[in-house]
């Protein structure tokens, strides 16, 4: 049997960014036949920001310079940018290389790259952050989840314009001799790859992709809690991806875990794709003391299929 590899990683500091244009309920009321009842009641969502003009690498870069800030981390220790986005400015360059230029690093040996794995992204890209700074090469790694999906949603169709939002957060990691053990569960269903495509539009199954997410996320956090022997009281909190709060609500039920263990913040912001959770991480570390060793799971879903799970250590 192969033997599986645990990394170790520190999570130095995260940071959030999200724009000021806020679109709530009752404004998406007048442009689309839905109301507040049916949308939170639906969903959980009251609000969420739009950008006015800022790019995925605008909303990316500020809320690296939070995570900086916050830590008073010294930039030029990054030796590593990852960007998890499905809605790059350019399809090339990446996000992750205007990042570099705008924290004044293009001088530096950076390696930059942005992951696309939808709304899972953020997930993916902590775990290839997580392998890389474990394999020796790197040592300081910045990671981002920054999207812009209000330039794809179609405002004229109601089974998706209430679910959106911008924003962009972000984590600093760190190679350690410390024991901070890390496990990365990812997985795809290429097959389910139509129903939810964001290309002009974006253009989805809801119902379909509601039975899929409650099943993965539960099945997602079994897993990565049995293959490192975690209890619930092992687990400081658990970070979903904010795709819709009956999601979340029902895979809790179906784990027995207390839904006050899962930061949800959904209410403000919609879904961010592969920015809700580092957005709902930072919210988290900047509200709670660090409950030091105890740990964080990520769970994600999103196109592609994909989904996953990460845990770290505080
Ligand atoms: N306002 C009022 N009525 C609406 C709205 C709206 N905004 N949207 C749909 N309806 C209507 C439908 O037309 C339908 O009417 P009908 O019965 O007369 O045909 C009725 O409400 C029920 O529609 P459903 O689609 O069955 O509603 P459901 O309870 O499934 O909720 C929702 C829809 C919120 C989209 C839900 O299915 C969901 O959240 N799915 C997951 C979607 C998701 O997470 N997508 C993103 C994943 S990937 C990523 O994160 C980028």
């Amino acid at each position: 049997m192969k033997t599986r590899f645990l990394n170790n990683v520190k999570i130095v500091s995260t940071g959030h960014y999200v724009p000021s244009g806020v679109l709530s309920n009752e404004d998406l009321e007048k442009i689309v036949d839905t109301s507040d009842e049916w949308i939170y009641s639906r969903t959980g969502i009251k609000t969420r920001r739009i950008a006015n003009g800022e790019k995925t690498s605008d909303m990316a870069y500020l809320a690296a310079l939070d995570a900086i800030n916050k830590a008073g981390y010294e930039a030029s220790r990054i030796d590593l940018i990852l960007v998890a986005t499905c809605t790059g400015d350019y399809r090339a360059p990446s996000v992750a290389c205007r990042v570099q230029a705008l924290l004044g690093l293009s001088e530096r040996d950076v390696a930059c790259f942005d992951v696309n794995a939808a709304c899972s992204g953020f997930v993916y890209a902590s775990s290839v952050a997580s392998q890389m700074l474990n394999g020796g090469r790197y040592s300081s790694a910045l990671v981002i989840g920054a999207e812009t999906l209000s330039l794809y949603t179609d405002y004229e169709d109601r089974g998706t314009c209430v679910l959106f939002g911008d924003g962009a957060g972000a984590m600093i990691l760190e190679s350690t001799n410390e024991y901070k053990p890390a496990d990365f569960y990812l997985s795809a269903k290429g097959e389910l790859d139509l129903s939810i495509v964001i290309n002009d539009k974006i253009a989805m199954d809801g119902r379909k992709i509601y039975q899929f997410a409650v099943r993965v996320f539960e099945e997602s956090i079994q897993k990565i809690m049995l293959d490192n022997g975690l209890g619930k009281e092992d687990i400081a909190v658990i970070i979903p991806h904010q795709a819709n709060l009956r999601i979340i609500e029902k895979a809790a039920e179906l784990l027995n875990i207390d839904i006050e263990k899962f930061y949800i913040n959904i209410e403000k912001y919609g879904n961010t794709s592969a920015a809700s959770i580092p957005i709902a991480f930072d919210e988290y570390m900047s509200a709670a003391p660090r409950q030091e060793n105890k740990k964080v799971i990520f769970v994600g879903f999103g196109a592609g299929l994909t989904w996953g799970a990460a845990m770290l250590t505080l």
